[in-house]
């Protein structure tokens, strides 16, 4: 294999193979930009689309909603799969406001549930099964988020967790952050398990995705 591209090469060639979004998407990818807020951006939204849709999700749970970005995507995916619900979770109020006025402007509002609270807790107390669990917190937390996850989500649903490259922090050695030592855990525990099919996915900061086994 040709070894004479770079990371950022592949990730700038994802993003042009993205299809042009909603106006309303746009912006809020700019504002992304301006306030450097971190997004999922448009491949890996257009990969959690195409997942969403691949496990005809109509019940998708987000830890760690933002301003509702990555909530656009799963709730058309949940829509064209006939409909359902998104769960919005964030513990930022306002957040939560911005993330209800776009999703409205984008006609998602009807299905999307908006929690502000501690994502986790929020799960654990929210009833499911859901078919597509999506994780993007703090990272420190994703492993206690395991368990609760492995409860709430239906056997064979799917679960997408964001940022396990970290920023290629992960390859550092050195790096003793309680972030970067969550997601070592949390690769150890999935990847070690009998009860998940996974696979890391290098798009942008790198997705795990994982099958819960039947
Ligand atoms: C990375 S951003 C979310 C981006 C969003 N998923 C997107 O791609 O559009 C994570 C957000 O979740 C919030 N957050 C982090 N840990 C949380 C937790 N345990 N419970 C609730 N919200 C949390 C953060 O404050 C931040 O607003």
């Amino acid at each position: 294999m040709p070894e004479n591209f770079t990371y950022s090469q592949v990730q700038d060639y994802l993003a042009k193979l993205t299809p042009e979004r909603p106006a309303e998407l746009q912006k809020m990818e700019a504002y992304a930009q301006e306030h450097r807020f971190p997004i999922i951006g448009p491949a890996a939204g257009q990969f959690c689309y195409l997942m969403a849709r691949l496990v005809s999700a109509q019940a998708v749970f987000e830890l760690g909603s933002g301003y509702g970005y990555s909530t656009a995507w799963f709730a058309r995916a949940v829509q064209e799969n006939g409909g359902g619900v998104v769960h919005h979770t964030v513990w930022d109020e306002t957040l939560s406001q911005m993330a209800r006025q776009h999703l409205q402007v984008l006609g998602y509002d009807q299905m999307v549930q908006y929690h502000v609270a501690e994502a986790v807790q929020t799960l654990q107390e929210t009833p499911g099964p859901f078919d597509l669990i999506f994780n993007d917190i703090d990272k420190a937390a994703y492993p206690d988020s395991l368990p609760v996850i492995e409860e709430k989500l239906r056997p064979g649903g799917m679960l997408i967790i964001d940022n396990m490259l970290s920023g290629g922090r992960i390859f550092d050695g050195d790096n003793t952050s309680p972030n970067v030592a969550g997601i070592h855990e949390f690769t150890r525990l999935i990847t070690t398990s009998p009860d998940w099919v996974v696979s890391l996915v290098p798009i942008r900061d790198g997705l795990v995705v994982a099958q819960k086994r039947g």
